[in-house]
């Protein structure tokens, strides 16, 4: 497994505990310590672990550019970063002790929508503004107005599946499995399953499981004897990998779909060959020629020898957005930022242009990929 904590943060790390030691007052906006603290939490470890990897990578890259261009408002933005261990419970002990003991200004996360929905109460009290990257369900930034995020939500994603899998793919018959425990997968899963009848086509069965499981043998047999065209599987690649094999041991031969869940570096070292022909949306890919996306492929490679997943890509924009808001407010008093975040208009990001709506969500278009010869490729592109 690789190492999360890139030299910048690991000393960020080091740095804000030697900057606490003997004080017990979180500086304000007025000190004078000539840094911005920004707090981060993230999956840096436990089931979802390339999520918060990829996404801390990506943030850890754009502090690191914006402060070798002189930083905000005259000063270095510190990120300071903590493992949420992919944990229930720990999201919120995490973003609160960001916010009490090491007094940030923001905080950036998360990439799973049930963990961003744990912590933005958390922010919303204590009206710190939240910007989570990547998570899409609709609830997480319905807590309130300080709770943001740089990406499209579930309505839309569940409807692009559903039209991709009833219009391009022509399926007549799907079934659903999708995780109860999961904020994300229950309502995406609620999103296809309304666009898929809408457009006439016929759900057959709907099967559960929970965060974590590795049997999904009795779910798959029922699903088998409905026979369905396809599987809508909304879930984290973990299990997605696992109910892939397991459908293809069964002798379920139909192609799985899912949605941004499924991106990751492990999904096709898990499921295999079972996943080759199967689709599921996201929000980039690294294969987009455009200049913005070639760029920031190319720095993140140069730093990581790694090529940027969509988690990577939305941490990046995350704290991009932020810093651009910190400097409109040019001011750290997190109102101010609030009130800067909610302005933000047709900002240039790696994943297209962020607009920050109403509602503080961003509507921006979905890419669909699929897996072949093990390797994820793209199929197209498709707009709000
Ligand atoms: N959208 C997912 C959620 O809300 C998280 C995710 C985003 C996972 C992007 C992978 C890639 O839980």
């Amino acid at each position: 497994m690789r190492d999360w904590r890139t030299p910048f943060a690991g000393t960020t790390l080091l740095a804000a505990c030697v900057f606490f030691a003997g004080c017990n007052k979180p500086p304000s906006d007025t000190d004078t310590s000539g840094v911005i603290k920004v707090g981060e939490y993230a999956s840096l470890t436990g089931s979802e672990a390339t999520f918060g990897q990829s996404s801390h990578q990506g943030t850890a890259l754009a502090i690191d550019d914006i402060n070798a261009a002189g930083g905000v408002l005259g000063k270095k933005i510190q990120l300071i970063t903590e493992d949420d261990q992919s944990q229930a419970g720990q999201p919120a002990t995490v973003v609160r002790k960001l916010i009490s003991s090491d007094g940030v200004v923001a905080i950036l996360g998360e990439v799973a929508s049930s963990r961003s929905l744990e912590a933005a109460p958390i922010c919303q009290e204590s009206k710190i503004p939240m910007v989570s990257p990547a998570s899409t369900n609709p609830r997480v930034t319905e807590v309130g107005d300080y709770i943001f995020r740089v990406c499209f939500i579930d309505p839309f994603q569940g409807t692009v599946m559903a039209n991709f899998t009833r219009k391009t793919l022509k399926l007549k018959t799907a079934a659903v499995l999708k995780d109860a425990s999961s904020d994300y997968s229950v309502g995406l899963a609620k999103y296809f399953v309304a666009g898929f009848t809408a457009d006439g086509g016929k759900i057959v069965a709907e099967e559960n499981f929970s965060h974590g499981d590795k049997d999904f043998s009795a779910q798959l047999t029922a699903i088998k004897a409905d026979n369905p065209d396809g599987i809508f599987v909304p879930g984290y690649y973990t299990e997605v990998g696992l109910i892939a094999l397991q459908a293809r041991q069964l002798g379920v031969m139909v192609p799985l779909f899912g949605g941004d869940g499924w991106e990751s570096a492990s999904l096709v070292p898990i499921g295999g060959k079972a996943l080759e022909g199967c689709y599921f949306s996201t929000h980039y890919s690294p294969d987009d020629t455009s200049p913005v996306v070639r760029n920031f492929v190319k720095k993140f490679h140069d730093r990581y020898q790694e090529t940027p997943d969509t988690m990577a890509a939305l941490g990046y924009d995350s704290a991009l957005i932020l810093a651009d808001a910190i400097k409109r407010a040019g001011s750290t008093d997190a109102a101010k930022i609030r009130d800067a975040l909610a302005a933000t208009r047709d900002f240039q990001g790696v994943t297209g242009k962020i607009t920050i709506d109403a509602n503080r969500n961003a509507s921006k278009p979905a890419v669909i990929l699929t897996i072949k010869d093990g390797q994820f490729q793209y199929v197209e592109t498709v707009a709000p």
